[in-house]
Order: C-alpha cells, then structure tokens, then sequence
C-alpha cells in the first residue's frame, strides 16, 4: 500500500482506521473520503478529505486518478440493524458501492481491501466455531450483501486479476466513534452506560453469544492482511478473524469487576435477538492464522481495563 484511498472514513472502523493509517504511511497517502463532512473531525482536518458517494462510480474514479491511488479500502456500508430498516438502501450503498469500487479498481490497477462479517453467515452454518469455508445462507439483507461481496470479490480476482483481499470481522468494540447500527452495538453502549449511568438494558438476550473484537486488532488485521505474501493466501475473500466470544453477562461481569455497583437488566429487540441468533456463537479463524500471522492481542479482560480507562478520560469521569 503507498497511496490509499479510504471509503466510509468517518464510521466507526474509518475513524480509526484513518489516523492508523496516517501514522504508518504518512498523511499524504491516506485519502480518507465519506458521503458527508463532520465539524472537528479528526479525519477531516488532520489529512487529505474528499467527499465521495461510493454510489457514484466517477466520484470514486477522480479521487483514484487525482491522487494516483494504488489500494482502496472499501469501508462504505449499512450495518446489520440499519440494513433492515431499509433494505433496498442497504442493497445500493452495499452492492452497488462495491461494484463500483472494483471496476474503478480494475480500470485503475489498485488493490481493494473490504470487509465482510460473521454476517455472511446465518442459521444453517455451524453454530459454534465456524469453518472457514462452511455453508452461507443469512437471513439479513446486510449478511446477503456480505455474501454477495465476497463472492464479487473472489470473481474480480479470479477473473481480472483484481488484488481483492478482505476479512470476516466480528462485533467490533471501540470509544473512539459510536458504532452505526449493527447488532453487536450493545458490546459497545454497556461500557459508555456503566460509565455515566452504573446500569444498562441490554437488547441481546442473555445466553447470546457472538464473536467481538477491540479495535486495535482489527485496525492490525486490515494492515497485517494487506502487507501480507500473496503467494501465501489460499484465501481472499474473506478471512474468518476474532478475538474472542462471549454473551452478555460475561461483559457485564467483567465490567462489575471494576465498576461493583453496575446493573445489567435486559430489554430484548426482537429484530436484533433474531439477527443475533442467525450468526455464529463462534468462528474458526485458523485459515487466518495460518496464512497471514493473525494473533490478535485483546481478550475481554484486557480490553475492559483499556476501554474504560480510555472512556473516564473521554467522559471526563473520575
Ligand atoms: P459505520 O456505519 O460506522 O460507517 C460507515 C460509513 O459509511 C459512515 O461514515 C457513512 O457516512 C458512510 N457511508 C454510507 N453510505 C455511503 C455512501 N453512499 N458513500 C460513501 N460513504 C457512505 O460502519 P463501520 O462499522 O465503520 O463498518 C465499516 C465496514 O466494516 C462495513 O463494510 C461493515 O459491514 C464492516 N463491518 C463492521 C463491523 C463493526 O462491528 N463495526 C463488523 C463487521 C463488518
Ligand atoms: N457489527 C456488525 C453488525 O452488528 C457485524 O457486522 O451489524
């Protein structure tokens, strides 16, 4: 990667993701781009930004040809919960955003990292540490555009010779940028809560696992997987990845170690429980590590120390 372009960079992963990658590649060769502006963003003032509707296959192809741009990371989405407010949105920015970032990428010869999710797939796979390649069939329109990407993904390689590579992320945990409407988002709001309020209502029923992550694996996992040998992925698209798997009274018993007199009660979303039961408990993420190093660094407990300390000073609370 020398001059990256970032799509979506003003989300929850491109927030972050953006600055990471500034550091390691120099602000002049990270373009971050996003449908709107944010007053005070770090992304925005601290870097090159442009506005860019990934719906508008031209306005992807001037920023790659202006900045002379070898690698795009595809972060432009609808998350899982937000999808299945509106589907057919969900369809365009996914697919249609998609598409058009990899024929700008094969008219343009860049490198194209998106990622996927435990999304892709659904109640018919194995529940519990999931393979790699296993049987696909979601039941939400956001996991079918995961599915579908990956697949489009694997076909730009195959066929074009695209350098298409991409990850399955699970829940992703951060205090940087809230997250945008996924299932996984109470692993999030439960520590902002316990923080301000010592209680939370936890949408998610207890016993209901799913597979997180804390963001500075995953902002590895991006880089790790687009620096690696190609010669050594027998994979692309997409690499099982997680850090660990719990349900929600595993996160809350992990933040009353630190904060004792926090409640957890639940008020379950039916639509999230469902989504929430359709995904794997857990994913085999061996393929990864065999084939590009994945070993990522947070468990619950360490990252519950570093979110909260991170959060007091956020919050500004003692
Ligand atoms: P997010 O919802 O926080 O951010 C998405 C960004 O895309 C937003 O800033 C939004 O303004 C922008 N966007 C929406 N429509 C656009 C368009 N037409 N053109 C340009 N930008 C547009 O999402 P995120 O959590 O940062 O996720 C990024 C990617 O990672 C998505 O593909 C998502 O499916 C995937 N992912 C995320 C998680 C997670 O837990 N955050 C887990 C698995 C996979
Ligand atoms: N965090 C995402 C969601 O819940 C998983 O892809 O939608």
């Amino acid at each position: 990667m020398k001059k990256i372009l970032v799509t979506g960079a003003l989300g929850q992963i491109g927030s972050e993701l953006t600055a990471y990658l500034r550091k390691l590649y120099g602000a002049d060769n990270v373009v971050a781009s996003d449908i709107r502006t944010l007053k005070d963003s770090d992304v925005v003032e601290n870097g090159i930004y442009e506005l860019v509707n990934v719906e508008n296959a031209s306005e992807i192809a001037n920023i790659v040809k202006k900045y002379n741009i070898d690698t795009i990371i595809h972060l432009a989405a609808l998350l899982s919960a937000t999808g299945e407010k509106d589907p057919v949105k969900a369809w365009n920015v996914n697919m249609g955003g998609l598409f058009n970032v990899l024929e700008v990428a094969r008219e343009m010869n860049c490198a194209v990292f998106t990622p996927s999710s435990i999304a892709a797939f659904g109640p018919n796979s194995r529940k519990v540490k999931t393979p790699q390649d296993d049987i696909q069939r979601p039941t939400t329109i956001y996991g079918v555009t995961k599915v579908s990407g990956e697949l489009l993904c694997d076909y730009y390689h195959r066929r074009f010779g695209v350098d298409t590579r991409g990850v399955r992320f699970p829940g992703l945990i951060s205090y940087v940028t809230l997250p945008g409407g996924g299932t996984t988002d109470y692993a999030v709001h439960i520590y902002y809560e316990a923080l301000k309020n010592k209680r939370y209502d936890c949408y998610i029923a207890e016993g209901t696992y799913m597979d997180m992550m804390y963001m500075p694996d995953a902002l590895d996992a991006v880089v790790q997987l687009m620096e690696a040998d190609p010669s050594k992925l027998k994979h692309r698209n997409a690499f099982n990845i997680t850090a660990m798997s719990f349900a929600p009274e595993h996160i809350a018993a992990e933040i009353k170690k630190h904060i004792p007199e926090f409640e957890m009660n639940y008020d379950v979303d039916p639509v999230r429980q469902a989504i929430a039961e359709s995904w794997p408990d857990s994913l085999d993420d061996s393929a990864a590590r065999e084939e590009w190093g994945w070993n990522p660094k947070f468990d619950l407990a360490l990252m519950t120390v570093d979110m909260l300390a991170r959060l007091r000073e956020k919050l500004n609370i003692k």
